[in-house]
């Protein structure tokens, strides 16, 4: 007989008791994860999180890089993911042997590389330091001044650091395939359904896109601004699993989720592969495990411990 979602969320917490775990979720997971976490956040908040824990195992609810963050600045750890195959487009679009190549070609560009998190160990390995989406603007503001800078893997988001630093930076060409769903008419039209709603968008939307919200922004950094806004109404333009976060923290305030052209919502097909049930499979058998070559681990432990810095 298959278990009910009681059964599993007490198997859940009976084994994070016996394995000494902690639960750390991000904030596109399903409502039912977010509910038995013991932190959801974004990828900043979670990479805090990972190198302050005191448990033994860490469960990580979000994507494969996420896992291997939680890695490289806890590698005495036993780190185990839902499913092995929540990848991520974004990360995927910058392979580490491509960027070895480009940086090799390009040597007389000097590159200081920025790579944001969403990226393999292997790519953060070959950065000097990393950034989020929450931090994206300061860290790039502390890179020397005569640097040329190489910003990578998400192309929309380094855009919208060159807006906000001025600092022109070259980018690589990658993309989140859920935030480019999000386009122009698509949020056209919703904002002309809820004229008085506030349009907050995540820095992975394409500049159309962002040239019509009031708000850009990091997931995290998206509760605070509805929560100090003065509307009532908000449209969210990220993925849907940001929804409920919103519901839950902000609650008396409307939440509508972004449109895209062909659906009233944007879903992460990698985020999404995470359920209760894999969550009970991964404390109960200690696999998928994350594993790192330790020269890469170290490599790539400099570059964000060098971000968890800066951004404090
Ligand atoms: P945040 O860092 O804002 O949580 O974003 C992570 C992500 O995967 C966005 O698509
Ligand atoms: Fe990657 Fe986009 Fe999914 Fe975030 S939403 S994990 S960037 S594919």
């Amino acid at each position: 007989m298959a278990s009910t979602s009681t059964d599993l969320v007490s198997e859940i917490l009976k084994l994070k008791k016996q394995r000494n775990a902690v639960i750390l979720a991000h904030n596109y997971q399903t409502a039912d994860i977010q509910e038995l976490a013991d932190f959801v956040g974004d990828s900043l908040g979670l990479s805090y999180k990972a190198a302050e824990t005191g448990a033994d195992v860490i469960a990580f609810c979000g994507v494969h890089f996420m896992g291997e963050t939680a890695k490289i600045v806890s590698p005495a750890k036993t780190v185990v993911i839902p499913d092995m195959d929540a990848g991520c487009s974004l990360s995927d679009s910058c392979p580490a042997d491509r960027l070895a190549a480009y940086l090799d070609e390009h040597r007389e560009r000097n590159y200081y590389v920025i790579a944001y998190i969403n990226c393999s160990a292997g790519v953060k390995a070959l950065a000097d330091v990393i950034c989020t989406s929450g931090n994206a603007v300061k860290i790039v503001e502390a890179t020397p001044k005569d640097r040329n800078i190489l910003f990578v893997p998400d192309q929309n988001l380094g855009a919208w650091v060159m807006e906000k630093t001025g600092r022109p930076m070259d980018l690589w060409r990658g993309n989140c395939y859920v935030h480019v769903e999000f386009t122009r008419d698509s949020i056209a039209r919703i904002r002309a359904e809820y004229p008085g709603a506030k349009v907050v968008a995540h820095p992975e939307c394409t500049h159309a896109v962002r040239l019509l919200a009031d708000e850009v922004c990091s997931t995290e950094k998206m509760i605070g601004y509805c929560r100090d806004s003065a509307a009532k109404e908000f449209v969210i333009v990220t993925e849907s699993g940001m929804l409920h976060r919103l519901r839950r923290e902000v609650p008396g305030k409307v939440f509508i989720p972004g449109p895209t052209d062909l659906c009233s919502c944007a879903d992460c097909s990698y985020m999404k592969l995470n359920t209760l049930e894999k969550l009970r499979n991964c404390l109960a058998d200690l696999r998928p495990e994350i594993t790192i070559p330790e020269k890469i681990r170290a490599k790539a432990e400099v570059s964000v411990r060098r971000m968890l810095e800066i951004s404090r």
